[in-house]
């Protein structure tokens, strides 16, 4: 197959100050959610025509942007955002930890369907705020909701909020429309904001579209707040830059407030350009990653059913982390991948982070070139090996 933007080639990411890629000669890091792909030519050259011009001052956000937001949105995912809605923000983490200071009061409970991106609870917990846990339900394959306990925990009266991962990080569930509904409704019943973080919306399976949880019915566009970035479908993490979007007047009121407040919603010089241009011209390059990240998973999940049987692969349809389920032979996540990074240098995420039952798991980030997967995969094969047989 041709390989047009060069999905194959062996990056190298060392001494670029990668947090990822900061690791010891040998080591293959494949933790972080960030990708070993150069970023889409049109992203590069609107990077460079902007540093070529030498002078690095303050910025401001232009219309463009919203602009390119709303019409990626409505294209791709036939959903109408009113573009003066949108708020520039410098990242979804620190929106998400302005947002729950300024949606929530000191003591709350935010609950969160578990398990879940790790930083979510940092965000609460810094704030003096309780995390929640509303467990997903596993079945051996996949993960679904538990209706009957969410209802439970957003009717506690401490519960105010509730934090959605759309899709979902770290289990790659795409929410359906139904499903979405649903939530909406019972936050709307028990009076609970709710937060979609849809970072990873773009980065379903190829014939997979996510659904903006705004987009689903009045009532859940009138109780949210939705987090947009181009940054994990785009691989532009590093140029920090995001977006909140709020049609409730109340609750954008306040979201607005508390992201200049707490000083995260002004840019810097290259963030503008890079989303612009990744949003109205990357569509081809973000086609062609997805189909290249889902051959990988299904190579992967060959190659583990093959060779590494104690190990299934969680079915998943979005996102480029597989969960890998190691509860055969392993109950402490955080010990197994010690044991798999000490003896092969192969650096994985522990599910435990992840909180719920991820102590049964690891996440593996997938999105590198194939030979690169393929060396992981063996290192994975051989380090399980071992662990299994010492007992
Ligand atoms: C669900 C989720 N939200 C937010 C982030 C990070 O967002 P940002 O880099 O914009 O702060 C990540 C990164 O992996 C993520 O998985």
């Amino acid at each position: 197959m041709e390989d047009k933007f060069g999905f194959d080639v062996l990056t190298d990411r060392r001494g670029t100050n990668s947090l990822k890629w900061d690791v010891k000669e040998g080591e293959l890091p494949l933790w972080i959610a960030d990708m070993d792909f150069a970023c889409a030519p049109c992203i590069r050259n609107a990077v460079v025509r902007r540093a070529e011009h030498g002078i690095y001052g303050y910025t401001i956000v232009p219309e463009e942007w919203a602009n390119a937001y709303v019409s990626f949105w409505r294209r791709r995912y036939g959903w109408e955002m009113k573009g003066e809605y949108l708020t520039f923000t410098t990242g979804i983490v620190p929106a998400i930890s302005s947002l729950v200071k300024r949606l929530t009061n000191v003591g709350d409970s935010v609950a969160l369907f578990t398990p879940v991106y790790d930083i979510f609870f940092h965000s609460i917990e810094n704030a003096g705020r309780h995390t929640l846990e509303v467990p997903l339900k596993y079945d051996g394959e996949e993960y679904s909701i538990d209706y009957a306990d969410l209802e439970e925990k957003l009717s506690r009266p401490l519960t105010t909020l509730f934090i959605l991962c759309n899709p979902h990080n770290p289990c790659g569930v795409v929410w359906t429309a139904e499903e979405l509904g649903r939530i909406a409704s019972l936050c709307a019943r028990h009076g609970v904001t709710v937060i979609s973080d849809e970072i990873h919306g773009p980065v379903t399976d190829e014939g997979v579209r996510y659904t903006p949880f705004a987009g689903v019915s009045a009532e859940a566009a009138d109780i949210s707040v939705t987090c947009l970035s181009a940054s994990k479908a785009f691989n532009i993490a590093g140029l920090q830059s995001a977006a909140i979007y709020a049609e409730n007047a109340v609750i954008r009121n306040k979201a607005v407030r508390g992201v200049n407040s707490d000083e995260v919603a002004e840019p810097n010089c290259f963030a503008i350009a890079a989303t612009v241009a990744a949003l109205n011209e990357g569509e081809e390059w973000l086609d062609a990653a997805r189909k290249y990240i889902a051959q990988n998973k299904a190579f992967a999940r060959d190659y583990i059913a093959a060779a590494i049987p104690q190990i299934k692969c969680v079915r998943m349809k979005c996102t480029y982390l597989m969960w890998l389920d190691c509860s055969a032979f392993c109950s402490d996540s955080v010990d197994l991948a010690q044991f798999i990074r000490a003896k092969t240098g192969l650096f994985l995420s522990d599910g435990a982070e992840y909180r719920g039952d991820g102590r049964y798991f690891l996440r593996m980030n997938v999105a590198c070139p194939r030979a690169r997967l393929a060396d992981a995969l063996e290192r994975l094969e051989r380090a399980v090996r071992e662990y299994i047989s010492r007992g």
